[in-house]
Parts: structure tokens; C-alpha cells; sequence
């Protein structure tokens, strides 16, 4: 069965005074229809630049400069923006984090979960989209729709604003959703609210969904898959249960270790990973993450790792394989 989005060696770069960024290198992967993919990392990752690299919205002069995204038999990066604009909206819709600003202040809320509808011809006439919208507003739980859709953003709350950016993206029939953090903005209970009407939506209307996050709680919640970004590479991807139960990269032992666990001893210190991702404009010789990694070696500073399949299904961008154990950061930072 072809993906629903299939991206191969994506590369993307922004020029700048300091020196030309690789803000994505390589990345590859693929979403199903039906599943939930994850795209964690720290702030700065290049998780953000991922999602516009598909959706073709990097800001000159950044631009993608390798690689194709497979959407639907076509390569989205060869196409016009005129062509790249049908399919968003219509094809591969988007959620981001800021619901406040992804809504337009002087529109009533209906006008603009119509908009997009009138614009890709999913409806014909001004009633035929009231009544749709009023159907879709229902649908996200937003409460006595037929009234609510005459209201402004400022008459609704942040949780009900991120579900009208549910509904709006949901307005054109997508057969994907790539959503960009898209609770972080919220109160931690709407998070959890809005977290799961997405997948209730994405279970019930079978969509594709990317959903980038740096919470691994809410990849182990939501995902079935998960790529883990470090200074714009993937350096481990696998099914979600396996990340937590065998994790083969120490970046991800390191933000595993930074999260909570429920059934942890009480008094389980948890350890950020010490040190910062590296400057883009000057990136560390061979692995990108071997400053910060307490397994480095020689070999580490000199040669580029791939990503490796180290197990079935289990991809690793780290050559110390061998030298992983379930203590590391433990032990490192004791
Ligand atoms: N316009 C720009 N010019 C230069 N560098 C940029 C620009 N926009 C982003 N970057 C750099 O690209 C890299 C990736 O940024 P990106 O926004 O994708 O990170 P992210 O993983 O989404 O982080 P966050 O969790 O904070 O949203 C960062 O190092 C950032 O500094
Ligand atoms: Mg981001």
C-alpha cells in the first residue's frame, strides 16, 4: 500500500550572515492513513521547519534544497505554489500552536471556517456552507453552534478557538493533518480535551495525522510511530512502545529520563540533559549530539553515523549500540 505522505531525504536551508543552516538534513519518513506519527525533540530541533518543508511555507530565502514529499502520486516540493496552495486546505490541512493567531479577529468565526470551503469548491453556495459549518462546529464540540457561528475569536476561550482550527481544518475532507503543537498553548486540562477530540476525529475520519510535540507523555498517549529530532536529523525512529521499552539512542535515553514517571521511586531525581544543542551555523564534527553524549568516542567526533536499522522496524543514528545501557544518563551525570 502506497503512504499517505511519504518524505525521502528532505533537506532544507537558511541562508544567513552567519553561514548557511541545515535546519532539516535528511529526513525520511512515512504516514499512513489511520495513523498517528510523532515528531518530538527539544525546541530548536527543527520540528516546526519539518512540517513547512512539506506544506512548501519556508520563508525565503530559506528554501528546501534536496529530497521529495510524496503526496497522492505527485512530489509536493516540484510543485507551483499555486498548485501547492489547492493542496493545502483541501489535501493536507494544518493545526498550529497559537489558535489566537491562526484566527483572523475582525471575521466572524463561521465566515472563516467557510472560507477555505468556498475557495477549494467544497460547497457551492453561502447556505450549503452555514449549514456545513454549523455541522462541523457540532462536531468539535463547540456548544449551540447555530448561534456561536455568527460569534468573533474574542468571544471564545482558547480551547474553544483551538477547536474551531479543528473545524476549519477539518472543513475540506483532508486525507492528512499535520498539527504543530497543538495544545501547548493551552491550559493543561484543555490540552488534554482538545489532544483527544483530535484523535478521536483522526480515528473516526481515518486522516493521517504528523503531530509534533516536545511532550513524550503525549506521544506515549497519541502515537503509533515516532521520530526523534536532534539539530534538524532523525536520530531514532520506531513504533512508540518500543522507544519507551528499549530506546537505542542516547538523546532519547536523555529525554526519557527527563520525564516523570508515574511508577518511578518517589525520589528519582530526573536529569535534564546537561548542555545545549549545538549552534546550527557551526555543528559539531561527526554526530551532532557527541558533545552532550556521555558514551562518545573517538570514532564519534570523526565519523558521521547513518541512521541504522539496529533492530526489526527500529532505526538508530548511534554507533555505540553496544555500549547503551538502561542506567546511562544515571551514571553520566552522578
Ligand atoms: N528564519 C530563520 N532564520 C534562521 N534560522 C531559523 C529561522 N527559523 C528557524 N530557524 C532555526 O531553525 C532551527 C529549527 O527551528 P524549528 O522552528 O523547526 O524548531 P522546533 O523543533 O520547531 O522548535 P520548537 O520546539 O521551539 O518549536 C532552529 O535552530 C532555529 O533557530
Ligand atoms: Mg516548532
Amino acid at each position: 500500500m502506497m503512504a499517505l505522505l511519504d518524505i525521502r531525504h528532505l533537506t532544507t536551508q537558511i541562508p544567513t550572515p552567519r553561514g548557511t543552516l541545515t535546519v532539516v538534513d535528511d529526513v525520511s519518513f512515512t504516514v499512513d492513513a489511520g495513523e498517528c506519527f510523532g515528531l518530538v525533540g527539544e525546541s530548536g530541533s527543527g520540528k516546526s521547519m519539518t512540517i513547512k518543508s512539506i506544506l512548501g511555507l519556508i520563508p525565503p530565502p530559506g528554501r528546501v534544497t534536496g529530497g521529495a514529499v510524496l503526496h497522492d502520486g505527485q512530489d509536493l516540493t516540484l510543485l507551483s505554489p499555486r498548485a501547492m496552495n489547492a493542496i493545502r486546505g483541501r489535501g493536507i490541512a494544518t493545526i498550529v500552536q497559537d489558535a489566537s493567531s491562526a484566527l483572523n479577529p475582525v471575521l466572524r468565526i463561521g465566515k472563516q471556517i467557510a472560507e477555505s470551503m468556498l475557495e477549494h469548491g467544497i460547497v457551492r453556495t453561502r447556505a450549503e456552507a452555514r449549514a456545513r459549518v454549523i455541522d462541523l462546529m457540532a462536531k468539535v464540540g463547540i456548544p449551540a453552534p447555530e448561534t456561536r457561528i455568527d460569534d468573533y475569536p474574542h468571544q471564545f476561550s482558547g480551547g474553544m478557538c483551538q477547536r474551531v482550527v479543528i473545524a476549519a481544518a477539518l472543513s475540506c475532507n483532508p486525507e492528512l493533518i499535520l498539527a504543530d503543537e497543538p495544545t501547548t498553548a493551552l491550559d493543561v486540562t484543555i490540552q488534554d480535551q482538545i489532544l483527544k477530540l483530535l484523535l478521536a476525529l483522526q480515528h473516526d475520519l481515518g486522516l493521517g495525522l504528523v503531530l509534533v510535540t516536545h511532550d513524550l507523555g503525549v506521544v506515549a498517549q497519541t502515537c503509533q510511530r515516532v521520530a526523534v529530532m536532534y539539530a534538524g536529523q532523525i536520530v531514532e525512529m520506531v513504533g512508540t512502545a518500543d522507544l519507551f521499552r528499549q530506546p537505542r539512542h542516547p538523546y532519547t535515553m536523555g529525554l526519557l529520563n527527563c520525564v516523570p514517571r508515574l511508577d518511578g521511586p518517589a525520589d528519582k531525581r530526573l536529569t535534564p540533559i546537561p548542555g545545549a544543542p549545538p549552534d546550527l551555523a557551526h555543528p559539531p564534527s561527526g554526530c551532532r549530539f557527541h558533545p552532550r553524549c556521555p558514551l562518545a568516542a573517538d570514532a564519534c567526533r570523526s565519523g558521521k553515523p547513518t541512521l541504522t536499522e539496529v533492530s526489526p522496524g527500529h532505526l538508530s543514528r548511534c554507533i555505540r549500540q553496544d555500549a547503551l545501557t538502561a542506567d546511562l544518563w544515571e551514571t553520566a551525570v552522578a
